[in-house]
Formats: structure tokens, C-alpha cells, sequence
């Protein structure tokens, strides 16, 4: 296996497969190889980094305060797509928080990822390895399109099994809320019915407003294809496809979907067409286990369709 500390001190980033998406990784202690992540994505300094780490230990370390409930919910969905969002310990640079007095930490479930972050001397910031405002990497193939080999030693951990990025929520020991701040496929029923006695669970997805306030530069990123693309949850969507517009469907079932999405976006992306058109079923509106999906939907469609429309 590949030594990450080598790669880091040859002065390159390292791009991690996770169960989520692929990562864009630097160690917490190379402020140069952090700036390094915002400028070749092209991303805002306001846009805070999640720190990735291969222990529960290790992200206690990187709090400054490790409540009762981060971890519970750390030794309840760790290794996995859950990202806590905790008060931040003084060894973290506030570049990689957005000077936000909380730290984002998670641990992926990923064989790769695991083993790299166990050889790592410090943790990792890794956002997804996608240009800012693009789509996320669910392959090596997907990294390799948008970074260069000088830049970035790629780590070919296969398909990202989940597709999506990781459920992000802020543990606040003093008010004892768990608020939900992006939707992923650990899904908000499994997360409410996982609190502790007397800990509140608080959607905040639900209200763009709010949610702009608590995640800065959330609002800020799209996901998008290229190509323009419609969203069409009408019951009565039509069967052809729009003129000059590219197809692309989505398996029924919740998971397979994201598994499948961001591939499928990028290969219609990439086919001949003006426009892409995509077809959900009505139903997956008020369907929880879809609440990601449409999530990230939101953010790449140009125009959504609904059954009023
Ligand atoms: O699944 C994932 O989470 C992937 C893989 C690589 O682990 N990573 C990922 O990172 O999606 P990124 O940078 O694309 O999205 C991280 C988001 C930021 O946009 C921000 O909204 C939120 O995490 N975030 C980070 N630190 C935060 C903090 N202290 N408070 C609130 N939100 C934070
Ligand atoms: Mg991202």
C-alpha cells in the first residue's frame, strides 16, 4: 500500500476512496497542502473542511469538548457516511474550519481509507475531489478527470458504494440538539431514534435560511453538471424525452439511486445532447429514504418540475 506520509512530504495530496464519494486529502498539520485543497478545487476559504480520522480516539482529540452524545453516535454509525460537527480543540486551524469554533469529524468506511488513515501521522482534511460547483467523484477515473498526477497521487479504491456525500450533524452539548445540516443516506429517522435521553433532534435541511447560518458555504455549491438539467416529478411526466435532451434514469430503490446518481449524471453529461432530463417518481417526494437524493437534485437541477406545474 501506498505510505501517505511520503506522498504528503513530496508535497502532493492524496486522493482517498471513501464509501461516499472520493476525498481530496491533506494532513491537519500542513497548512501549505491545506491551501493547496482550496486552490486547485477552486473552492472559498468560507467553506469549511471535514476532518476525516481512523479512530474515535483521534477524533476526540480533535474536539474541545467530546460529549456524551458525539460518542454515542460515533460508536453507533463509525466507520460510516455520518460527519459530527463538534466544538473545535486549539490544535485545529481555523483555515480548515472557516474560523468556525467547531470542527466537522468523521470516519469513513472505506477498506482504503481506513488503512490510509491508520498510516497517516495526523488526520485528514479531504473534501470531495471534484472542481468547486461539480459533481462528486464516485471513482478514480472521476478524480483523475479533474486533478493532474503532479498534483494528486490517486488511490484506485474502486466504485464509492454509497455515491453520495456523508449526513452531516452539529452535536451542541449546551442546548442538547442534534441538528441535521446535510441530508445522506444515514437517514434522519435512524439518527432521531438514536439520541440519548434529553437530547433534542432538530432538522434544519427543512429551512434554506436557517441552514446558510449554521453551514457557511453550503448554500454556495451546486453539484452541477455541465449540461443543463430538468428534474421532473410530475405524475404525469412525459414519456418521450424532450427534444435534444439526454435520459437519464435512476434505479427504484433509494440506494442503488445514489449509488448510481452522480455516474449516471456524468455519463449523460458527456453524451451528445443540449440538456439532460430526468424523470422521478412522484412518490420519492414525500419518501424519507430519498430525502438525500432530492437533496442533491436541488442543488444540480436548472429547473424542477412539480406535480402542480
Ligand atoms: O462524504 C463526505 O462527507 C465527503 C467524503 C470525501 O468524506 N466529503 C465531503 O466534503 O463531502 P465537502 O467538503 O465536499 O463537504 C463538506 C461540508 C462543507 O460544505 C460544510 O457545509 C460542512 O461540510 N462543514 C464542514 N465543517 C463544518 C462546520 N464546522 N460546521 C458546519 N458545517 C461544516
Ligand atoms: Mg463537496
Amino acid at each position: 500500500m501506498i505510505d501517505p506520509n511520503a506522498v504528503f512530504d513530496s508535497g502532493r495530496l492524496l486522493a482517498l476512496p471513501t464509501e461516499t464519494v472520493y476525498g481530496l486529502a491533506a494532513p491537519i498539520d500542513r497548512p501549505d497542502l491545506i491551501a493547496r485543497v482550496f486552490a486547485l478545487k477552486g473552492r472559498p476559504p468560507s467553506n469549511p473542511l471535514i476532518v476525516h480520522v481512523g479512530s474515535v480516539d483521534q477524533a476526540r482529540a480533535c474536539a474541545a469538548e467530546w460529549s456524551d452524545m458525539a460518542d454515542h453516535l460515533a460508536r453507533r454509525f463509525w466507520p460510516g457516511p455520518l460527519t459530527l460537527v463538534v466544538p473545535r480543540a486549539e490544535s485545529i486551524s481555523p483555515v480548515i474550519t472557516a474560523g468556525q469554533d467547531t470542527v466537522a469529524l468523521r470516519m469513513p468506511n472505506h477498506p482504503v481509507a481506513l488503512a490510509l488513515l491508520k498510516a497517516s501521522r495526523v488526520p485528514v482534511v479531504a473534501p470531495s475531489a471534484n472542481l468547486f460547483t461539480r459533481l462528486s467523484p464516485t471513482c478514480a477515473a472521476d478524480v483523475a478527470a479533474a486533478f493532474s498526477a503532479e498534483d494528486v497521487e490517486i488511490v484506485d479504491g474502486g466504485r464509492c458504494e454509497v455515491g453520495i456525500e456523508s449526513t452531516i450533524v452539529a452535536v451542541d452539548e449546551t442546548r442538547q440538539t442534534v441538528t441535521l445540516l446535510r441530508p445522506g443516506m444515514v437517514g434522519s429517522e435512524a439518527l432521531a431514534s438514536s439520541l440519548l435521553p434529553g437530547w433534542q433532534w432538530i432538522n434544519a435541511v427543512q429551512s434554506e435560511a436557517e441552514l446558510s447560518a449554521i453551514a457557511p458555504g453550503r448554500m454556495r455549491e451546486h453539484y452541477r453538471p455541465v449540461k443543463p438539467l430538468t428534474v421532473d416529478c410530475r405524475a404525469q411526466a412525459p414519456r418521450s424525452t424532450p427534444e435534444g435532451a439526454v435520459t437519464v434514469s435512476l434505479p427504484p430503490d433509494a440506494r442503488d439511486a445514489a449509488r448510481a446518481l452522480y455516474r449516471r449524471l456524468r455519463e449523460a453529461d458527456q453524451q451528445d445532447g443540449c440538456s439532460l432530463y430526468l424523470r422521478l417518481p412522484p412518490t420519492a417526494l414525500s419518501d424519507p429514504s430519498w430525502a438525500a437524493i432530492l437533496n442533491r437534485l436541488r442543488k444540480a437541477a436548472s429547473h424542477w418540475l412539480v406535480p402542480s406545474d
